[in-house]
């Protein structure tokens, strides 16, 4: 049996801690701990990038990485962009621009693209492909998604 032990993070801005399993993985501690499904379970070995949240600002697949690692840091999920029940400006350029279609690969996207506008905050297509190069869409096309990131973004800095 693996042993357990005392995880503490800053999770969506606020601090807890919880008593995680040493192999488990961050996907099922958000999920199935935290009660924070926005994250999806897609592959679970790496390659669709539907579990993508933000660790310190990163994207990280949360299928790969393990809760414990987290030990101290900020983790992000989709859930944390809205402020007040209203959509950011990427979640609402997502919904507009018809970046979704099913929807399961949209959070992972978002938040590829999250850690992208933060990092770049003004991409070019071709920036925005490589940053979204790990997450898969099996309805929309991805025209359609690197058009919702470029309006999110030309939004974000027209907000300053
Ligand atoms: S579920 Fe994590 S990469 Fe597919
Ligand atoms: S919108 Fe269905 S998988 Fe992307």
């Amino acid at each position: 049996m693996s042993k357990r032990r005392l995880l503490t993070l800053t999770l969506n801005g606020r601090e807890r801690a919880d008593a995680v399993a040493d192999n488990q993985l961050l996907l099922d501690y958000l999920r199935e701990q935290c009660g924070l499904t926005g994250t999806k379970q897609g592959c679970d070995g790496g390659e669709c990038g539907a579990c993508t949240v933000l660790v310190d600002g990163r994207s990280r697949l949360a299928c790969i990485t393990l809760a414990a690692s987290c030990e101290g840091r900020h983790v992000e999920t989709v859930e944390a962009l809205s402020r007040n029940g209203r959509m950011s400006a990427l979640q609402k350029a997502f919904n507009e621009q018809l970046g979704s279609q099913c929807g399961y690969c949209t959070p992972g996207m978002i938040m590829a693209s999250e850690a992208l506008l933060r990092q770049t905050p003004k991409p070019d297509d071709e920036e925005i492909r490589t940053a979204l190069g790990g997450n898969i869409c099996r309805c929309t096309g991805y025209v359609k998604i690197i058009e919702a990131v470029s309006t999110a973004a030309a939004e974000r800095s027209h907000d300053g």
